[in-house]
């Protein structure tokens, strides 16, 4: 499976979906591929928020070497699952892959294991609630991924 992270500044939520992704990669020694993208390219070429480089090596994951970008019309092609935080940027997504009319399979991130809840990622930016970000995105991609493998 390809999947692709997406929030609005790719320097938060997506960084750390992203590496969240790549420790269950490790640990289940999955072939799945994960990357991360914004929808607005406002931080385009910055490392991730200090406050989620932070938050994540504690955790143990590293997110530093990460480069925001802005999710680009191939994405939209080359990757199965395009997974986005909240409601705000699903929309977004979906518009520009309406806009290309493009056969893209957009899931709010949160609906793949609460599903039809419409639940959210909160972004951090401003609050700085990168931990209860992080917890959020373990548990949840913990699921998807036990989700997965039970099925195939
Ligand atoms: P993210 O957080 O979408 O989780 O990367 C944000 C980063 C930057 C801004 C907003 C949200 N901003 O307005 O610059």
């Amino acid at each position: 499976m390809k999947i692709l992270m997406v929030c609005l500044g790719n320097i938060c939520r997506s960084p750390l979906a992203q590496g969240v992704m790549e420790q269950k990669i490790k640990k289940y020694n999955l072939t799945w591929e994960v990357d991360s993208a914004g929808t607005s390219g406002y931080h385009d070429g910055e490392k991730p928020d200090a406050r989620a480089i932070k938050v994540a090596k504690d955790k143990g994951l590293s997110i530093e070497k990460q480069i925001s970008r802005k999710i680009t019309k191939e994405d939209l092609y080359y990757y199965n699952l395009i997974c986005v935080m909240d409601a705000q940027n699903y929309n977004e997504v979906k518009r520009f892959s309406q806009l290309h009319q493009t056969e893209a399979n957009i899931e709010l991130l949160l609906n793949l294991v609460y599903p039809g809840q419409n639940r959210q990622v909160p972004d951090p930016y401003y609050d700085g609630k990168f931990e209860e970000v992080y917890n959020m995105l373990d548990i949840a991609l913990e699921k998807f991924v036990a989700s997965q493998l039970s099925v195939h």
